[in-house]
């Protein structure tokens, strides 16, 4: 198998973090303790009154216009919003500029732990925000030296990636797959594309032999996925990935499990292993959305469309403008309180949970007084985090060098490419944490 015909499986919906490993033990208390949704809501009344009527960030009314719902919020609570996630689970919104700053640059005040969360018993055992919810012995959910010393892996590993050659790789993965439907005259950039191509290129960056490959990706899609095999294909997952980090330990080459599984902060099989997944997951997500927002935006912005047959000066601003405007990673999960604070005008008790609204901040009237300027060439935008947490500047240029040659590709092979549905008939995918298309169908000239 080549890069060019590397297959991965388009998810329907796309969690942004590893599955949950330390809430099983959640789920089988809640079993024990028969959860039932008026619990939940009797709980909430008692234990999180400004919560009560709070704004609810899921719904279609939500998934359709999520900024209006935002604009709503500040107007009412100012730079911090009690809110209610899915399933009516209590959180705190983070929508100003500085609030999110300040709380990202806060690891004492404001840490990664999960598990010290107050509100685990309100969440339901199937509650969809688990995943990125969930402790895992990661860079995710650590703090202080423990997170420097999976930062300094990680940072490294993909430090190390040659993005030129990255490049000619997601170049084959895109022709590959264009070439499936170039004779159509119709296909879905996301789930025939976009949802394609960040897992395909990521698992390149391991040097797996071809069939190992395509076995570790049909195993990471169905983790992904979430399907009842999830954990089955877990245990596989693991079983394909211990022998090269043993291997490549004793003898490293310059891909990326090397670099993790022989790096001088010495992480254990399973620390390599977490590792590695957590990068496949997060960048999964989040790079098919930066693409297909990119898509949408060149595809249906009369500012864009216009110079399509010259392309690749509107790539660069659409990339850009999509971190601005519609950030992949909208809501940033999350910050859990290490002791009562005030922040805004809210008072924030010790476990309660804090989401970081990227897509909110970003629109913050303080930084952006004039909304319909634009922002112009600023970089300022918070789209990539913030503080300690924020997300490595090695995965930020993977992710852009993936998110560049996908939609340069795109548009250089079939220039005359047309939405087949009105700009406002595309639905989102219906989660706050990533803010991605579902579908896009568009139709040209088939060859
Ligand atoms: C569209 C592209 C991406 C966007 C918009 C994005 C955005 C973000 C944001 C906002 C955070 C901070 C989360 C927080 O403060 O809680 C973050 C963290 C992180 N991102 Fe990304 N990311 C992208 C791509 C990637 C890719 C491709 C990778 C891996 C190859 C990656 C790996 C990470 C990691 C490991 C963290 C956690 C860092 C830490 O906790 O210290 N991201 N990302």
């Amino acid at each position: 198998m080549t890069d060019a015909n590397v297959h991965v499986p388009a998810p329907s919906t796309l969690p942004s973090t590893l599955p949950p490993t330390e809430p099983d033990a959640t789920r089988t208390s809640h079993a024990r303790r028969g959860w039932e949704p008026s619990t939940g809501a009797a709980e909430l009344a008692r234990r999180y009154p400004a919560h009560v009527g709070a704004t609810r960030l899921y719904g279609e009314e939500f998934h359709r216009d999520p900024h209006a719902v935002y604009q709503r919020l500040r107007a009412r609570h100012g730079s911090v919003a009690p809110v209610l996630l899915d399933d009516d689970v209590p959180a705190w919104l983070v929508i100003g500029y500085r609030e999110l700053h300040y709380v990202a640059g806060q690891p004492d005040l404001f840490g990664k732990d999960s598990r010290t969360w107050n509100a685990w018993d309100l969440a339901p055992p199937h509650w969809p925000l688990r995943p990125p919810v969930a402790w895992t012995d990661t860079i995710l959910s650590t703090d202080g030296a423990e997170h420097g010393r999976h930062s300094a892996a990680v940072d490294d590993a993909l430090g190390a990636v040659d993005l030129f050659e990255l490049a000619g790789r997601c170049e084959r993965i895109a022709d590959g797959l264009i070439d499936a439907f170039a004779g159509d005259g119709k296909a879905d950039l996301i789930g025939q594309y976009a949802a394609r191509i960040p897992m395909a290129a990521g698992a390149t960056l391991l040097a797996l032999p071809p069939a190992d490959t395509a076995a570790f990706l049909a195993d990471v899609t169905a983790m992904l996925m979430q399907a009842g095999e999830a954990h089955a294909a877990e245990a596989r997952l693991r079983a394909i990935v211990r022998p090269y980090t043993t291997a490549r330990r004793a003898n490293p080459g310059a891909d990326t499990l090397s670099r993790l599984a022989a790096h001088p902060v010495a992480l254990t099989d399973d620390e390599v292993f977490e590792d590695l997944i957590m990068l496949l997951l997060m960048s999964q997500a989040k790079t098919t959305a930066w693409i297909g927002n990119a898509l949408r935006l060149i595809l249906t912005d009369p500012r864009f469309a216009v110079t399509i047959a010259g392309g690749r000066r509107s790539v660069a601003h659409a990339l850009a403008e999509v971190l601005w405007e519609d950030p992949p990673f909208s809501n940033a999960f999350g910050r859990w309180a290490t002791r009562p604070v005030h922040l805004g005008t809210q008072h924030i008790r010790r476990g309660d949970l804090l989401v970081l609204s990227v897509a909110a901040a970003n629109a913050d009237p303080q930084v952006r007084p004039d909304q319909l300027a634009g922002p112009g060439g600023s970089q300022a935008h918070l789209a990539f985090g913030s503080g300690p947490h924020r997300c490595p500047y090695a995965s930020q240029d993977v992710a852009e060098t993936v998110a560049r040659t996908a939609v340069t590709v795109l548009l250089d092979r079939i220039p005359d490419i047309t939405p087949a549905v009105p700009a406002g008939a595309l639905a989102w995918q219906p989660t706050v944490v990533v803010r991605s298309l579902m579908a896009m169908p568009v139709v040209f000239t088939s060859s």
